[in-house]
């Protein structure tokens, strides 16, 4: 699905080869301040690497149409942004920016049990807690039936039986419609459960 190949970005990443491949959950760990954000950043084309290529499906990102990318890419930013209004408004917003039809509260409601938040749409969401904003930003990005998702430490503000349960549904509903999953996680434990390849960042290097 990926390919990486002498890329260098800043003084940051330095990788001579990575492969991932689209039909296994991979799992990107290492410490504090590695690089794996800047990775995530790089395959999503919201930076381009100094030296080097990517490619994405056997075409370089530098081939690829931003706009086209993006529709197959999406990424999860580390801290998401939160829109004023309910939990319906902040579930259809990506929908809206991207420019898909909308889908019916029955979709929405789907969404929320799969994220294990138990809300009503009509509720705002500057009451969430820090872990609730957490599950209904995975829950806007799923709705958008992308090819590939990008997670950034999607469970970090979540307590360990919550986080289990959400990364469950998660690579259920990934692996059910055939999309690839990439998950930033600090937490070894996450990635030895879910992650089918697991590729670890240390100071800028994958570690072999
Ligand atoms: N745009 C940037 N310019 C300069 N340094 C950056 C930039 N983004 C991140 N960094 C630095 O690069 C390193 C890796 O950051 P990051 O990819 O966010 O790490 P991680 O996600 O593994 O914690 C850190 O030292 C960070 O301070
Ligand atoms: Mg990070």
């Amino acid at each position: 699905m990926f390919k990486l190949e002498f890329v260098k970005y800043k003084n940051i990443l330095d990788i001579d080869y990575l492969e991932i491949q689209g039909d296994k959950i991979t799992c990107i760990v290492g410490e504090s301040g590695s690089g794996k954000t800047t990775l995530l950043r790089l395959l999503n084309k919201l930076i381009s690497p100094d030296k080097g290529e990517i490619y994405f499906m056997e075409r370089t990102l530098k081939e690829w149409d931003t706009i086209e990318l993006r529709r197959r890419i999406t990424m999860l930013p580390q801290n998401p942004i939160m829109f004023n209004g309910n939990i319906r408004d902040n579930l259809l917003i990506g929908l809206k920016l991207s420019e898909k039809p909308l889908v019916k509260d029955e979709k929405l409601k789907e969404i929320l049990e799969l994220v294990n938040l138990n809300k009503v749409l009509d509720e705002p969401t500057q009451n969430l807690s820090g872990g609730e904003k957490q599950r209904l930003a995975i829950g806007r990005i799923l709705l958008l039936d992308c090819d590939v998702y990008l997670l950034d430490e999607p469970t970090s503000a979540l307590d360990e039986g919550t986080e289990v349960k959400v990364m469950n549904s998660v690579v259920e509903y990934i692996k059910s419609k055939n999309k690839t999953l990439i998950v930033v996680t600090h937490s070894k434990r996450i990635a030895s459960s879910f992650g089918e390849k697991v590729v670890e960042i240390f100071d800028g290097k994958v570690k072999v």
